[in-house]
């Protein structure tokens, strides 16, 4: 074996960075604090009061009748729990970008069959081409599965319109990645036949990490149960069972991260979902005009997302040059472009959480200040 990294020692004593990235982002110190309470047992009436607390407020949050889940982990469970509980043989992704690519690889390793829908990176899923893929092929597809926010070319998918066609396929289910825009770019769940949309808490709900919410239409849980085989851990049925029985978990939670989830998920609905939506276009519209202004925007016009901007490097900035001096003189860190493909060719800046114009305008301002704009 040969180890490529050495071992390092973690320390008490790094500077406070603000974040910029596409997650995790920002979070309040009082949630942060909430986080440091003695530890209680997970079958305690504590718990119960903490978890019922959380899912119900989240329901209200996103202003959805279908089930939630909030299960220790990221994002990632629920690409490998939707096939698992949904897929029988044939899934179809539309892959757009690094995490929708990783989507498809997810459920080949389940060992489904799966087609892609392939677009350029950059380009936005089309509604009309998901029409065409299931009008014409032969396959049965189980499941369509579309990124909500492609994080690693900035794009935001029409995931309402695509949810308003695979509502005519009433066998196939339609699974939403919106890890990277949930809470911070308003859909509505119900109204466009989402039976699954899972996002990670250290996203736009801006919390620690260590926590995937996903939601759960009746027909996706329904279908579950047809199945012979499903996820354990993430199986839709054992989460929310146990949630009806007990208004517990299954199995122990991250305890501290559910309490700030309570306190975070409080100030949520203070703000109300169209406030925190309008404040994040906000964020978006005012990095826009500045990309465009210095540089240009990487993603299809009309298509650009509300919560990560990706700014193609027209000017040939040195962008990883440019990221360490931020960080360095400024304190505030922002992201390379995703990967070899988009490493130096673009950066990428996450608007979302608890930021606003403001901080972004503080963002901006050094970057213009290093790279010389
Ligand atoms: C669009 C998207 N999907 C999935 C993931 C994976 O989420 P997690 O790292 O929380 O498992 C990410 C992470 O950045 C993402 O941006």
């Amino acid at each position: 074996m040969v180890y490529v990294t050495e071992k390092r020692e973690y320390n008490d004593a790094y500077p406070d960075k603000t974040l910029y990235i596409p997650g995790p982002t920002e979070v309040r110190e009082d949630v942060i604090d909430a986080m440091c309470e003695p530890m209680f047992g997970h079958r305690m009436d504590r718990m119960t009061d903490l978890y019922t607390t959380i899912v119900e407020d989240t329901k209200a949050f996103l202003g959805t009748d279908n089930d939630v889940i909030i299960l220790t982990g990221s994002g990632t469970e629920f690409w490998e729990a939707s096939t698992l509980n949904l897929v029988d043989e044939n899934i179809l992704v539309a892959t757009c970008g690094s995490f929708s690519e990783r989507h498809a690889n997810v459920a080949e390793r389940l060992g489904k069959n799966v087609d892609t829908l392939e677009y350029e990176w950059g380009q936005a899923v089309k509604p009309e081409d998901i029409r065409e893929a299931l009008e014409t092929s032969d396959t049965h597809y189980d499941v369509v599965a579309v990124v909500k926010n492609e994080s690693s070319t900035g794009v935001r998918n029409p995931i309402e319109e695509i949810g308003d066609v695979v509502a005519d396929y009433p066998d196939t289910y339609f699974v939403v990645d919106a890890v990277s825009s949930l809470g911070g770019d308003y859909v509505d769940i119900d109204e466009h036949n989402i039976d699954v949309l899972f996002a990670s808490s250290q996203k736009a709900f801006a919390m620690p990490p260590g926590l995937a919410i996903c939601t759960v239409s009746e027909d996706a849980y329904e279908r579950e149960l047809e199945k012979n085989e499903a996820s354990w851990y993430g199986g839709f049925q054992r989460c929310l069972d146990y949630y009806d029985r007990k208004g517990q978990t299954h199995s122990t939670p991250a305890i501290p991260i559910m309490l700030a989830y309570r306190k975070q998920m409080k100030y949520m609905l203070e703000e109300g979902h169209e406030a925190r939506n309008q404040r994040h276009r906000e964020m978006a519209e005012y990095t826009r005009e500045w990309a465009r202004d210095h540089f240009d925007m990487f993603p299809e016009e009309g298509y650009e997302s509300q919560t990560v901007s990706c700014i193609e490097n027209t000017q040939g900035i040195d962008v990883a040059a440019t990221i360490e001096v931020v960080s360095e003189e400024y304190d505030m860190v922002f992201s390379n472009g995703y990967g070899s493909q988009l490493g130096e060719k673009t950066f990428r800046i996450g608007h979302m959480g608890e930021h606003d114009v403001e901080s972004i305008k503080t963002l901006t301002d050094a970057i213009e200040d290093v790279a010389d704009l």
